[in-house]
């Protein structure tokens, strides 16, 4: 090992006290105290960004994998750091974790520039850690490989295969419609969630993860190991050692984020019939990088690449099953006719040289299809665009119910969550099953963007039946969820998007296979009520009031405007020209 006193290793970025020498000679004072010898010392550092939490009960044996990283940087010979990393635990943050994405990976990125580390480890999971920290780490311009804390393993009820989440709302849903009992429902609600691990459906979790091995950040294999099991460890401990060769000259994670790593994220995304959430983030991560996507990108690559994992929600399996049928490298053995083989990855090489060891699906299992035999078509994301969503709107179409994918109805309309909470159930609401349930201010300026679009179906239909319905909103929804749910309408309402001028009776149609949302009022009309309209008052004062501020619509991947000098502030809305019919007819603006 070096000596020497070169900015690298714990001697990077010393702290300001005006004299370098004593800013070097202090730290590595205190970093004695913490039992640091010249030998620790002159390693390189690899960071271990630790989201442990015990809020985040998905991350709740993360303290033995960071350990396992730990030990795998120093058998690499570097010195590993753990340093605590904002943790957000989706289903114990209010209102939403989405609205702590972009604070995550602002506090993160500051973390990783201010602490001297020459590469670092992101361990994350649940939803929003791993976008959090990839955009983090392209900004900080840090040399790092993501590892995640892997899926939960399933349990069952009354011999019924159960998993978070896609379980949790079919159960709900029957607890609702009267199936299920007050008994039944409590003792499902010990059995959904019985390990450490994220969500074990193609929830947000699970498609980040899958994404990012796809992408190169995160090594083969590491996306499915199931949380407790060993091949989850081992993972940790290859994570740590590759940190170490990155700290020896590695290339900046940003460098990976390429037009070609993102082709294969796509591929992936649409293969494993992903969440819709992937959708934001990656256009997030993408602009981190300067790297341009546009949303009708992923309604392309959907369009040449069916749903060939079989894995809920839009298939039967868990990720485990994944899993074991050979995770993301098998996977990719079978989508490698879509794949650009030239994406360079964090170890070092390409995806295409990662092909070349990796084996195809395991013999006996099925969860991963052959191209000819998918599980859904291609075709399974679309974006719709028209008079009702200018700038664009995605709808899960795998999981969506086929018949409701081209509809026209009457609206009812809900202004908020809260309202829909309030008032889904009144039963002197004019909906029927074929009512189109729209609700608005959820965007990323109104609400933080809450994973609230796919709200419940009004229980008197529930109880008749009625299992699906077009609900459009410009929230986002778990990926975990399913039915016919059009998301992420921008420009939201909340900044004057049409959806802010929507009233109870108005007339909509969705054609999802000719990517078309309209709002069927007259442009006269509209006009007149976009006079009438007022924007909602922005919370008072921290990070909601800046984050109000200065988050961006969906369709450019909800992060703050801070990260580019030339982005522009939330869009205004387009203006509907008056006299017209909105009929088909997509606004100019929306044509960009
Ligand atoms: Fe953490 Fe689903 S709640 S991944």
């Amino acid at each position: 090992m070096t000596s020497d006193h070169s900015a690298l290793g714990v001697d990077r970025g010393l702290t300001s006290y005006g004299d370098l020498g004593f800013s070097r000679f202090l730290r590595r004072a205190f970093l004695a105290s913490a039992g640091f010898d010249a030998e620790d010392l002159d390693r390189p550092v690899v960071g271990i960004a630790d989201t442990s939490s015990d809020y985040t009960t998905c991350h709740r044996d993360m303290p033995e994998l960071v350990a396992a990283v730990r030990r795998g940087v120093l058998q690499a010979g570097g010195l590993p750091l753990v340093f605590p990393s904002m943790s957000l635990p989706e289903i114990l943050l209010n209102p939403t974790s989405m609205l702590f994405r972009n604070l995550d990976a602002m506090v993160t990125e500051e973390l990783l520039r201010a602490q001297p580390m020459d590469a670092a480890v992101l361990v994350g999971g649940c939803d929003k850690t791993v976008p959090a920290q990839l955009m983090a780490a392209v900004s900080a311009g840090i040399p790092a490989v993501s590892l995640v804390a892997g899926p939960m393993l399933t349990s069952t009820f009354r011999g019924q295969r159960l998993g978070a989440c896609t379980d949790c709302r079919s159960m709900w849903a029957q607890h609702r419609a009267g199936d299920l009992a007050s008994d039944d429902i409590a003792e499902v609600q010990t059995a959904l969630a019985t390990t450490a691990g994220t969500c074990m459906v193609m929830g947000t979790a699970s498609t980040m993860a899958c994404i990012v091995e796809a992408m190169g950040l995160a090594l083969p294999g590491s996306a499915t190991a199931p949380a407790p099991t060993g091949d989850r460890l081992r993972a940790g401990t290859a994570a740590g050692r590759v940190a170490v060769s990155l700290a020896t000259g590695g290339p900046p994670m940003a460098s990976l984020v390429t037009p070609d790593s993102l082709h294969n994220a796509l591929v992936v995304l649409c293969a494993i019939g992903g969440s819709t959430n992937a959708v934001v983030h990656l256009l997030a991560i993408a602009r981190r990088a300067g790297v341009p996507l546009e949303l009708d990108e992923f309604a392309r690559v959907s369009q040449q690449v069916p749903v060939i994992a079989d894995l809920k929600p839009a298939g039967a399996g868990y990720l485990e099953d994944l899993h074991r049928a050979g995770g993301v490298p098998a996977l990719l053995t079978v989508l490698r006719p879509h794949l650009r083989l030239d994406a360079a990855v964090v170890e070092g090489g390409t995806i295409g040289d990662r092909l070349k060891t990796a084996r195809p699906p395991s013999v006996g299992t099925t969860t991963i299809r052959p191209l000819t035999e998918p599980v859904k078509p291609a075709g399974g994301l679309a974006v719709v665009r028209g008079s009702l969503a200018p700038y664009g709107a995605v709808i899960k179409v795998a999981a969506a119910t086929p018949a409701l994918l081209t509809h026209e109805a009457p609206v009812v309309v809900f202004e908020s969550p809260e309202d829909v909470a309030a008032r889904i159930d009144d039963p002197r609401l004019p909906i029927s099953a074929d009512t189109i349930l729209v609700m608005r201010n959820a965007g990323p300026v109104g609400a933080g963007m809450p994973e609230a679009g796919s709200f419940p179906i009004p229980r008197r239909l529930a109880a008749q039946g009625v299992r699906d319905m077009v609900r459009i909103s410009d929230a986002r929804m778990s990926g975990t969820a399913y039915g016919t749910v059009v998301l992420h309408v921008s420009p939201e309402a909340a900044i004057g998007g049409p959806l802010a001028l929507v009233r109870d009776g108005d007339r909509v149609r969705l054609d999802a296979g000719a990517g078309v949302l309209n709002l069927l009022v007259t442009g006269e009309e509209l006009a007149l009520r976009r006079s009438e309209w007022r924007p909602p008052a922005k919370p008072p004062t921290g990070w909601k009031r800046l984050s109000a501020d200065h988050v961006l619509q969906a369709n450019e991947g909800a992060d703050l405007d801070l990260w580019d000098a030339a982005a522009t502030p939330a869009a205004p809305a387009p203006e509907v020209p008056p006299g017209s019919l909105a009929v088909n007819a997509p606004l100019e603006s929306a044509k960009e």
